[in-house]
């Protein structure tokens, strides 16, 4: 009998602190040895010239998702964690998304669901909050918190998501209480509607108007004022999908003034402009999110904020909505910026994209991006050190990388629903050639080898929730200056 399921050798393992030669043991689904001369195995897989990297983590991906609006997401669990897996990502959270008057342990009933039958890869479920009712924060979010659903999203933006200030302090004070992480999509709801209603008064409808709509200043001012309400509570927050460098730096003051604030960016924000919001005609819609893409000053500074410490997670936020009347065009086929359904697809290509241009071209070194592509979000999510490194004892997620695969992204190669990708045309160095979850093969010669449903859901549990409470009551000593101290 052999020693092992599966021996991965002669490799260059690389973790978010090392880089290494070895060979990598795997038994049961986990990582059992690392060294030479480990054993014998039912199969050996030579990574001679290969990087032996831990398998991504997606933590911000829209899947078989209603937006607000009720458009139904392009992917659904199944071309949604297939793709993921063609680009190396091993582990996927999408949203258990709550619309208001919905219960939250209802909409987490209907993710498993989805997911169960369909993932080819692990998953675990952020909340989406809109509806803070005395049921929800009395009852039903605590509840779920105990049960491992430790990360939650809230708006403030979009009419049928947004949440106050008041009931952002809510939100915090409770994920702060229960030992949970509360993520913010931040951007200032009223800056963004004066402007879009003044734009469209004017007659500035097409797409390119959403990247004015949605000012930098609406996105650095809720940025802002998002930590600060967290200061006042002493709540743990990230910042998702940060595309702009006030916001940026609004993070890093943060964390360098020991507040415990975190960042997240993605790929449309380092390779997108909002002069791609202005090609012909309505192709401008591929490119609407939000926030948008900026300009390529703003992008210099992302990727500044990925190797200076001001974000820590590099998710795609994945929002797949096609180009036609399912997704981009739902609202009808000349619509105004405002009715283009919002978001970009980007799973397959997160990975990819980020070592060629970070990696290949000497932004990033490899352990800073095997910390931003999985062993952050692990880490700030509580999966690690089950998920997002290559240590003995966790599970056997694994993309064997090619860091020599030059290939033109188009969008025939993804495995997603979509039909188109932001990224056409363009060239990278750099993809996985073997993806491996939980020791099993899952992508091989280009072709997927597992069965639908054969991805498991993965539990979390909440972290220990802070004692000292007197941060929370800093106003009925007028003597202490709270806001001075904390910083
Ligand atoms: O435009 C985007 N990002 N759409 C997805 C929903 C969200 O805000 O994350
Ligand atoms: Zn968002
Ligand atoms: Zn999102």
């Amino acid at each position: 009998m052999a020693d092992f399921d599966v021996l991965i050798t002669n490799g260059t393992v690389a973790t978010a602190s090392d880089t290494f030669k070895s060979d990598v043991a795997v038994r049961d689904g986990r990582i059992v040895a690392l060294g030479h001369g480990l054993g014998t195995a039912n199969r050996t897989i030579d990574a001679d010239g290969m990087l032996v990297l831990p398998g991504g983590i997606d933590a911000h991906c829209h899947i078989e998702q209603e937006s607000s609006t009720r458009i139904m997401t392009a992917d659904d669990y199944y071309s949604g964690s297939v793709s993921a897996a063609f680009g190396g990502t091993t582990t996927i959270m999408p949203f258990a998304a709550q619309h208001r008057g919905q219960s939250l342990r209802d909409v987490v009933k209907t993710a498993h669901d989805r997911a169960g039958p369909k993932a080819v890869i692990d998953y675990a479920f952020h909340l989406i909050i809109s509806d803070t009712n005395e049921r929800v924060m009395g009852q039903e979010l605590p509840g779920l918190i105990m049960d491992g659903y430790t990360s939650f999203k809230v708006y403030l933006t979009y009419e049928k998501l947004k949440i106050s200030d008041r009931q952002m302090l809510d939100v915090l004070a409770l994920a702060r209480e229960h030992g949970a992480m509360t993520m913010v999509h931040a951007e200032n709801d009223d800056v963004i509607s004066w402007l879009t209603e003044r734009l469209l008064t004017g007659g500035h409808t097409a797409p390119k108007f959403h990247a004015v709509s949605h000012a930098r200043i609406a996105e650095a001012e809720a940025s802002r004022r998002a930590i600060d309400l967290a200061r006042l509570v002493d709540a743990s927050l990230l910042i998702v999908h940060v595309s702009e460098p006030e916001a940026a730096k609004a993070i890093l003051d943060a964390r360098n003034n020991g507040l415990d604030i975190y960042g997240e960016t993605c790929p449309q924000y380092l390779f997108l402009t909002a002069a791609d919001l202005d090609r012909d005609g309505m192709e401008g819609a591929k490119f609407c999110c939000s926030p948008p893409p900026r300009d390529t000053a703003a992008q210099d500074a992302i990727w500044r904020g990925l190797s200076n410490g001001t974000f820590q997670v590099y998710s795609s936020d994945h929002a797949p909505y096609r180009y036609d009347e399912t997704g981009k065009f739902n609202a009808g086929p000349n619509p105004t910026f405002k009715k283009i359904a919002n978001g970009v697809p980007g799973l397959e290509v997160r990975m990819p994209l980020l070592f060629s241009e970070g990696v290949g071209k000497g932004r990033l070194n490899l352990n800073e991006f095997v910390a931003l592509t999985a062993t952050n979000a692990a880490k700030i999510y509580g999966l690690h050190p089950r998920k997002g490194t290559i240590a003995v004892g966790s599970d056997a997620d694994i993309a064997i990388w090619d860091p020599q695969w030059q290939r033109t992204i188009t969008v025939d190669m993804m495995h997603d629903n979509m039909d188109y990708t932001p990224y056409e045309g363009r060239q990278v160095t750099g993809w996985p050639r073997i993806v491996l979850s939980r020791g099993r093969v899952v992508v091989e010669d280009e072709t997927l080898q597992v069965e639908r449903g054969s991805g498991a859901f993965i539990e979390r549990h909440p972290a220990p929730a802070k004692s000292d409470t007197s941060r929370l009551q800093p106003e009925l000593d007028p003597a202490r200056n709270f806001g001075a101290k904390l910083l």
